[in-house]
């Protein structure tokens, strides 16, 4: 049998577990793919780090350069993370010609067309199934699975850390930080959680699957992203009583209206933001640090992908994936099969959220006195912005009580602006709270 021999960059977390997975499955799926996987090298940030699972003491180094120039190394498997170092690994090895395995989303997200030109340049393949949604096989899916499809709507609930804050504020009417700080004690949340819950994880993995999705790199910078810290105990328990479930969505979906004359490609919203969700919705009953991608192509209609997100096995499990297929693209002489990206919609344009239509969740701070809702219906009004219900809940005593407003569609920039003039009002006593609604349509 014919054996590919792999080298690895990153001895953490997840490359303890394709180490551990690589010495239980590897023989199986030598029996399944006719052909052998050998680790050959791992380079470590230090020998005795902690890491879940060992790593065999003879197969690691703390020179990475010795791992991707080593002429036995056919495979390069990085696991390191960021966007430095990393980078420099992923093109040194693709500039050998050696294919590259990569969870890196964020070195993805960046520089996702250098690299994707690098492997082409150097007649090798990026792979990197581990980069988006842990072990829930998206990449494939979207590339291969759905290739005879256009992808009109898709949702992702792909940072494990803020579903599990979501789902207990929920379950426990508990406040964020309260949750934040209990998770990141128990490990659930790292610390600092910026990237986790301030939204940017989940925007370099929304970036990567419309990308994908349409065609076009997307530019990070046109990702709208919003986190979760403001999001309150208070709106959970009123999205409740609406009949909604707040989750944070990595949204990509194709843009209504008209398309300016100075555009001719395809137009679609990508953005992260938590949003209302149906709790009649499938994706309202994705809990705690589990993953869901919903994907509705012209022909095959709605799917759902659900799983681990993270953590040293389902990640792992993606990585064993995109070795096998490195492995039988390397043996078969077949890396051009399925090329890692292809840029076959150049003309794409990501639209600015402020054209970005949806519905409303608005939560205000008035006075209890009579004229308050007619002051705020007539601003809306004049933004021909209609109310879908308005509800003032009994029993808040004191100097302001909390109006709830479910507001149907209009762009975020009308509402932005509408919501600006009614925080204005002497009778609104706190800044407004918005949070979109989104219905599956
Ligand atoms: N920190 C991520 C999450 C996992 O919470 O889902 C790695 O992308």
């Amino acid at each position: 049998m014919q054996q590919v021999n792999i080298g690895m960059i990153g001895g953490g977390t997840v490359g303890s577990g394709v180490v551990h997975h690589l010495q239980h499955n590897g023989t199986l799926m030598a029996s399944r793919l006719g052909v052998g996987l050998k680790l050959a090298k791992v380079a470590v940030k230090a020998f005795d780090e902690p890491r879940p699972y060992d790593i065999p003491r003879a197969l690691m180094t703390t020179d990475w350069k010795e791992v991707v120039h080593d002429p036995a190394i056919q495979v390069i498997v990085e696991l390191v993370g960021g966007t430095g170092l990393a980078k420099d690994m992923v093109v040194t090895a693709l500039k050998l010609g050696k294919p590259v395995i990569t969870a890196n989303k964020a070195l993805l997200s960046a520089h996702g067309e250098e690299l994707f030109n690098a492997a082409k340049a150097g007649g090798t393949n990026l792979y990197y199934e581990a980069s988006v949604a842990g072990g829930i096989p998206i990449i494939k899916a979207i590339r291969e699975a759905f290739v005879g499809n256009r992808f009109t709507h898709l949702y992702g609930i792909v940072n494990g850390t803020c579903n599990y804050i979501l789902s207990r504020m929920k379950q426990e009417g508990a406040d964020f930080a309260d949750v934040l700080a209990d998770a990141q004690k128990q490990g659930y949340a790292e610390t600092p959680p910026d990237l986790d819950i301030d939204g940017f994880d989940a925007k370099h993995k929304t970036g990567i699957l419309a990308s994908l999705a349409h065609g076009f790199w997307v530019d990070p910078k046109r990702i709208y992203v919003e986190g979760i810290r403001h999001i309150s105990k208070l709106d959970m328990q009123f999205a409740e009583q609406l009949g909604y479930t707040i989750k944070l969505l990595g949204i990509v979906k194709r843009a209504e209206g008209k398309r300016p004359k100075a555009e001719n490609g395809s137009r679609i919203q990508v953005s992260v933001y938590p949003a209302l969700i149906p709790n009649a919705h499938v994706l309202a009953s994705v809990n705690g640090v589990f993953n869901a991608v919903f994907v509705r192509g012209d022909v095959v209609g709605d799917t759902l992908f659900y799983g681990r997100g993270a953590g040293k096995d389902a990640t792992a499990s993606a990585v064993l994936s995109d070795l096998a297929d490195a492995a039988l693209d390397l043996v078969h002489g077949s890396h051009g099969r399925v090329p890692p990206f292809v840029p076959h919609e150049r003309a794409g344009t990501v639209v600015p959220i402020g054209e970005v239509v949806s519905r409303y969740y608005v939560r205000l701070s008035v006075i209890d006195r009579p004229g308050v809702i007619a002051k705020i219906a007539a601003i809306l009004g004049a933004a021909k912005i209609g109310i879908a219900s308005i509800i003032q809940p009994e029993g808040h005593e004191g100097g302001s009580v909390p109006l709830t407003l479910m507001i149907h569609d209009a762009p975020n920039a009308t509402m932005q602006k509408a919501l600006a003039k009614i925080a204005r009002l002497p009778v609104v006593k706190a800044p407004p709270v918005m949070i979109r609604v989104e219905s599956f349509a």
